[in-house]
């Protein structure tokens, strides 16, 4: 199917949203800035544990009014009201008239963002596509997307909107993550060749990737959330901003149990200025929870979950590691250094959690573009499908979709977040 901008997509968009947009519109990039917002009207759907989580982040944050919740589960939904009254807000508006209600909350609320931390993950797309097209931002749970066709439907349709979709990865706010980000700018690790990651968290997400696909016979084994690692690294790496994932190749041990989700899947990724990334997906076996987050340059190497890190000629002793710790009293990311104290009062993956949606709603008031855009959030969560084609084709290599359209070699790199 081809994916440039076409009369197809525009028609089926256009006919959501109504003539607003004019026939002859050209697509444009899906990261223009928004004009700036004093208030930011949300609406959140899927009011789950996490839900619940960042519901609470966001009516500590100024600047927010939440408007509007929605879950099937009614209790749900009316536990929300009853967290925003008591935060001191006018109550939201309930909305849980089944599993389609969120079409009815984007059709008749007046919202700035929609938010969404459904599950399951089926979900995700039709949310994000419904409150683009009513003319809301887009805020989603991990991941965005789980087929490649769905990634495509957000591209498109955040960029015949010009609404945003962001993907709401925490990870790319942890400390460490950070504190790498900022010692890659300075050049502490000359120019990096290589990262490893991994989802390996014990007991979770032990779940058979493309559940949702119904037209497959065959539950295959995948990469099948990948980004929490990949997230990272992407940033650290450019991608989408001078440089891209160009293909991955991907392998799964055998599966033990009932579940036919494998053990462990191992990817590998190559991007376009020639770097590898080693990528696991490792949630059934006995292990510690570990990010990883290895970072590998020309001019040193650091394990960042494992505080570890060797710089040469700067390093005290030769082939040993050193702490990490002066490292974050040198280099510390001017974003932690400004929010870390707020970001760790809330809590929530060591911060993370705070950060991302503080992140979102400053965007949304200061009208700068979000740090994550919906070509992030289909470049990470596009590894499942991918994966799985690998891995069920004996780890033959898979291209990526350049869901940028080119646009990759001219964006400019993300730079060092201000608070
Ligand atoms: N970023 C993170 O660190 C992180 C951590 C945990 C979960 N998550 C993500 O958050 C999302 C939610 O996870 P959870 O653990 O809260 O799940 P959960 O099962 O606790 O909650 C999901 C909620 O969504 C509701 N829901 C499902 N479909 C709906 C629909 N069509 N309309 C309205 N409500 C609907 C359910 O009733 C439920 O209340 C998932 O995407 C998960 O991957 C992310």
């Amino acid at each position: 199917m081809n994916h440039q901008c076409d009369r197809r997509s525009f028609v089926k968009i256009g006919a959501a949203v109504g003539m607003a947009w004019g026939m002859g519109r050209e697509c444009f990039a899906a990261d223009t800035a928004a004009r700036p917002m004093d208030k930011v009207r949300v609406g959140l759907v899927g009011i789950g544990s996490r839900g619940t989580w960042l519901l609470r982040i966001l009516l500590g944050l100024e600047g927010v009014e939440v408007r509007a919740v929605c879950d099937m589960i009614p209790e749900r939904a009316a536990k929300a009201q009853e967290m925003v009254t008591v935060a001191g807000q006018p109550q939201p508006t309930g909305y849980s008239q089944g599993e389609r209600d969120f079409q009815r909350l984007c059709d008749s609320e007046d919202l700035d963002l929609v938010i969404n931390a459904t599950r399951p993950w089926k979900w995700h797309v039709p949310i994000s596509v419904a409150a683009m097209t009513t003319g809301k931002h887009a805020a989603t749970e991990v991941p965005a997307a789980e087929t490649v066709e769905d990634c495509w439907q957000l591209v498109e349709t955040a960029e015949t909107t010009g609404k945003y979709c962001v993907m709401l990865e925490n990870c790319c706010y942890f400390r460490e993550v950070m504190l790498v980000q900022h010692m890659l700018k300075k050049g502490l690790f000359g120019e990096l060749r290589h990262c490893e990651a991994g989802y390996q968290h014990y007991g979770r997400r032990a779940r058979p990737a493309s559940s949702a696909r119904p037209k497959e016979d065959k539950v295959r084994t995948a990469n099948s959330y990948p980004t929490h690692p990949i997230g990272p690294v992407a940033q650290w790496m450019d991608v989408n901003r001078g440089n891209r994932f160009d293909y991955l190749v991907s392998m799964s041990a055998a599966a033990t149990g009932d579940n036919p989700n494998a053990d462990i899947n191992t990817s590998l990724i190559r991007t376009a200025r020639g770097q590898t990334i080693t990528l696991y997906f490792d949630t059934k076996l006995p292990r510690p929870y570990d990010l990883i987050y290895r970072v590998q340059g020309t001019g040193g190497i650091c394990m960042a979950t494992s505080d570890k890190i060797f710089i040469e000629g700067r390093s005290p002793k030769p082939d040993t590691w050193e702490s990490m710790e002066a490292y974050y009293q040198e280099f510390e990311h001017p974003l932690w250094k400004a929010l870390g104290e707020d970001a760790l009062r809330t809590g929530g993956h060591g911060g993370g959690d705070w950060l991302v949606m503080h992140r979102l709603i400053r965007a949304l008031r200061t009208g700068t573009p979000p740090d994550m855009d919906v070509y992030d959030a289909a470049t990470w969560s596009c590894i499942t499908e991918l994966s799985e084609k690998s891995v069920a084709t004996k780890s033959s290599p898979i291209d990526f979709p350049d869901f940028t359209r080119g646009r990759w070699k001219t964006n400019p790199p993300l730079g060092i977040l201000g608070p």
